[in-house]
């Protein structure tokens, strides 16, 4: 029981060498994926991840072979099998296997394969808030795609490592758009401020929830609306989305202290309104 993967409908020990040599996910980075958390072994929020999923192989022409019920049943093997309740399901649908060429092949036959491996929750780093730094937004222009090609995130997510920061803020001319693999938000007298869903950022499913079900409940308002640096520098609250991010504090950005410091009133109020999603759907947290 533990880690294990799932390719093609079968259960596989990881370890197992299962990459062809001309899959096109390994020699173009041509495909796409998911990340999906796992509380209490059940998946939290699925039907936007596959919608999503949808949207991303629409968005690079690849056939979206299986049925929602179809991957709902992988997730569901995966964890059984596995044995894991507090996890997160990696899930990646190649182009499939075709001499190397540019172009799309004649026949395509998409590959899909999925992993679960244990996740934890980050109830300490939130408690204390996190630290990160901004870097250039060196992407390409179609971040809405979840493209398993990631140079740019890599690379922002390694200068954050190398600066002892938890994520990176990538800032593309003198707008901030994103984290290399969060969304941004900031608070501003007491309006939740985040970068508008287009081409720039990827429709973060945690971002979503916060815009469409926590911040109408905690009765704030929410601009989805550029901004640059000096008006976050301005802030009194800043705070990350993500699947494995949950909802995360940010208390220094790029060596300035965000508010008093501590994590604000409004992101912790969140915080809690987001472990209470998830106990709702998953029966806890
Ligand atoms: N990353 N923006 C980027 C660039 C991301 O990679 C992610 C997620 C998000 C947040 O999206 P969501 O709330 O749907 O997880 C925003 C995943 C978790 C990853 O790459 O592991």
């Amino acid at each position: 029981m533990g880690p294990i993967g799932l390719v093609d409908g079968r259960i596989i020990d990881l370890s197992e060498k299962i990459v062809e040599m001309e899959d096109r996910g390994y020699q173009f980075g041509d495909g796409v994926y998911e990340v999906t958390r796992i509380y209490n072994g059940r998946p939290f929020a699925l039907r936007p991840h596959i919608d999503r999923l949808y949207h991303s192989l629409r968005g690079l022409r690849i056939p979206g072979v299986y049925t929602f019920d179809e991957l709902a049943a992988f997730h569901e093997r995966l964890i059984k099998e596995s044995g894991l309740t507090s996890a997160a399901v990696y899930l990646q649908i190649t182009r499939g296997v075709a001499p190397r060429y540019h172009g799309f092949p004649e026949t395509t036959v998409p590959r899909l394969t999925m992993s679960i491996r244990p996740a934890k929750t980050n109830t300490e780093l939130q408690a204390s808030g996190a630290k990160a730094i901004y870097v250039p937004d060196e992407r390409w222009l179609r971040c809405d795609i979840k493209s398993i090609n990631l140079l740019g995130n890599i690379l922002a997510k390694q200068a954050g490592k190398e600066a002892g920061a938890f994520e990176a803020v990538q800032v593309r001319g003198r707008i901030v758009t994103e984290g290399s693999s969060s969304n941004f938000f900031l608070v501003k007298d007491g309006v939740l401020w985040t970068h508008p869903v287009n081409n720039l950022i990827l429709s973060g499913i945690t971002r979503t929830l916060v815009i469409e079900k926590l911040a109408p409940q905690l009765g704030l308002p929410v601009i989805e609306k550029e901004f640059d640096r000096s008006f976050a520098f301005k802030a009194d609250e800043i705070f990350l989305t993500g699947t494995t991010t949950e909802i995360m504090p940010l208390v220094l950005m790029d060596g300035d202290r965000v508010g008093d410091g501590k994590p604000g009133p409004v992101t912790r109020k969140l915080v809690a309104a987001y472990d209470e999603l998830v106990a709702q759907e998953c029966g806890s947290k």
